[in-house]
């Protein structure tokens, strides 16, 4: 059946065998009995006790006690929409995504959007970081930008990522606050960690408390790369730029909305499709040549950094629309299986060292969270692109895979398929030149904590640096310890002197005087940003 007004695309129809419609229709039970009385349980007398023999109270009260599964590990309050993606003009000269060539093709997509930290009945309205994960149905396969409202995160390694949610998750006492940040764990770790000091500022703009999920901005943030068919690689960061505008709410406005309607962005996001407002976001590209990898005054395999559009415009390349909500909120939102590794021909990683730890999280998760390892099969999950491997079995496989054998190499045949040529779509990596030692350690060229942090703060108004210090002196006023208040206005007063001077005194602190010794480890930049000569889309 096709919401009114909502278009359907190749994915939301390939979807229609799994669909139900109960209207006009008999009750039955799951193996197709219909069911005559579905209120009372069959009991020894009206007044009796019931009867183990009723199958119809077993089945339908052991369902019920199955129904729930584990929220996601981070993002678990989301929201979700069906739409399509356009390219404006062909890219081929930068990669042969084949998405990405043809201006006439409309790519199925489905995205989530999401906060981190709370838990999945949390508020929308919480100062927190907001996910925005897209999934294109590509003809070579699903490919998952995997991204969020900020270019940039809190940490450069991986490794840290369990430390960092422990943090910002409540404390493992008294499961409090909800409120990400507000607390002596979230704050004793920023404060030990220099390297978070840029995201920290974005957290502690308006950005954190986005007026709508239409109305944000999203980043891939880290650098990926570009294969054209020649096998040149470029990199490419990824932007999504809303055609509504950015729009934040003020701080007490956001807590207003929290307690009168916590489902804010959820119920805007769904009523904006209903009444047919369909919401829009370009799609950006930075692009930098392979040969200018070490022209930057920071790392491009650096999480906590921004590639300023200043050095290289952000370039329009194609279009999003969301036009079709879901049927069903846990079929389709919630048992949606995201992945920054699902990347088709055309796109490869780097070495960023968030990235490549984050290619092993995500299936690693879902393999417990959607129950086993047949959860590509769901239907929101399960590519347009055919499937066949050798892949076999499991827990729920639905597949019913035809032939004597599942293995290769392979001389008798009987379901056997063969492995596809780069031409005919098989997917190779970049052969990238690696030669290092074997090593736990970081460049110096990830050092610069503070300038990109202080870069941001001097971009913002004069309104929006009040809402920052306002934000900064709130949050740091709920926490306990006096110490992690003092090693956060040492890392403020390392960004800017106004900001730490401004926060200082709402906390009643100091600022800790100049040591000679900043934790800083700026390197010197290398090359002049003002020569730079970006590539053109
Ligand atoms: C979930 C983004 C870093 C592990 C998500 C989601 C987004 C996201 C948008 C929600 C997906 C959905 O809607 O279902 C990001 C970004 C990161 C980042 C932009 C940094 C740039 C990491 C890292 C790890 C990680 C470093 C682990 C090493 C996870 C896990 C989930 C998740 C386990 C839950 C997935 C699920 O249950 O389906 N992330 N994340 N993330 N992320 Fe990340």
């Amino acid at each position: 059946e096709i919401k009114k007004g909502q278009p359907t695309n190749a994915k939301t129809e390939e979807m229609q065998p799994n669909r139900e419609v109960s209207d006009g229709e008999f009750m039955s039970a799951n193996q197709g009995v219909r069911i005559n009385n579905d209120q009372d349980s069959l009991k020894a007398g009206e007044r009796g006790a019931s009867l183990l023999e009723d199958f119809l109270l077993r089945e339908k009260i052991t369902h019920f006690d199955h129904e729930r599964i584990p929220e996601r590990v981070v993002h678990a309050r989301g929201s979700g929409a069906h739409g399509i993606f356009k390219v404006y003009k062909s890219l081929a000269h930068l990669t042969k995504a084949d998405f990405l060539q043809d201006a006439e093709l409309e790519t199925p997509v489905f995205v989530r959007f999401s906060t981190v930290a709370g838990s999945r009945g949390s508020t929308d309205l919480a100062r927190d970081v907001r996910g925005f994960a897209v999934k294109f149905y590509t003809r070579q396969g699903n490919f998952d930008l995997v991204g969020n409202n900020m270019p940039i995160f809190f940490i450069q390694d991986a490794l840290k990522f369990p430390d960092l949610v422990h943090a910002v998750k409540p404390e493992p006492d008294n499961e409090i606050p909800q409120a990400a940040s507000a607390h002596d764990t979230f704050w004793d770790f920023i404060s030990l960690m220099p390297e978070s000091a840029h995201m920290i500022m974005w957290l502690m703009s308006d950005r954190a408390i986005p007026r709508s999920y239409r109305m944000m901005e999203g980043f891939g943030v880290h650098t990926f790369r570009f294969i054209n068919e020649r096998g040149e690689s470029n990199f490419v960061k990824f932007h999504w730029k809303p055609l509504l505008g950015v729009h934040s709410v003020a701080w007490d406005e956001a807590q207003n909305i929290s307690g009168k309607d916590p489902d804010f962005h959820r119920r805007d996001l769904w009523d904006a499709i209903e009444s047919g407002a369909f919401p829009e976001w370009e799609l950006g590209i930075q692009v930098v040549p392979e040969a200018d990898e070490h022209r930057f005054a920071f790392d491009l395999l650096d999480p906590t950094k921004i590639i300023p559009e200043e050095l290289v415009p952000v370039q329009r390349v194609g279009k999003l629309t969301l036009n079709r909500n879901p049927d069903n909120f846990f079929a389709e939102t919630e048992q949606a299986a995201f992945h920054v590794g699902h990347v088709v021909p055309g796109i490869d990683f780097t070495n960023d060292p968030l990235l490549q730890g984050r290619l092993f999280s995500y299936t690693d998760t879902q393999l417990i969270r959607l129950g086993g390892p047949n959860f590509q099969e769901i239907p929101i999950n399960r590519p347009l692109a055919q499937v066949h491997n050798n892949q076999r079995d499991g827990y729920m496989r639905q597949m019913i895979n035809q032939g004597k054998s599942s293995y290769n190499p392979n001389s008798l045949g009987g379901g056997y398929p063969a492995q596809a040529p780069a031409a005919e779509g098989g997917f190779t990596s970049y052969p990238e030149r690696i030669d290092g030692r074997k090593i736990r350690a970081r460049s110096k060229s990830f050092f610069d904590h503070f300038s990109q942090a202080r870069l941001f703060y001097h971009s913002q108004s004069e309104p929006e640096r009040n809402h920052m210090i306002d934000a900064f002196s709130f949050e740091l006023g709920k926490v306990k310890t006096i110490e992690v208040r003092k090693r956060m206005i040492a890392i403020l007063s390392q960004i800017d002197q106004s900001l730490a001077a401004a926060v200082a005194y709402a906390l009643s602190l100091s600022i800790p005087k100049d040591t000679g010794q900043p934790l800083n480890h700026s390197i010197p930049a290398d090359a002049d940003p003002n020569e730079y000569q970006p590539i053109q889309a």
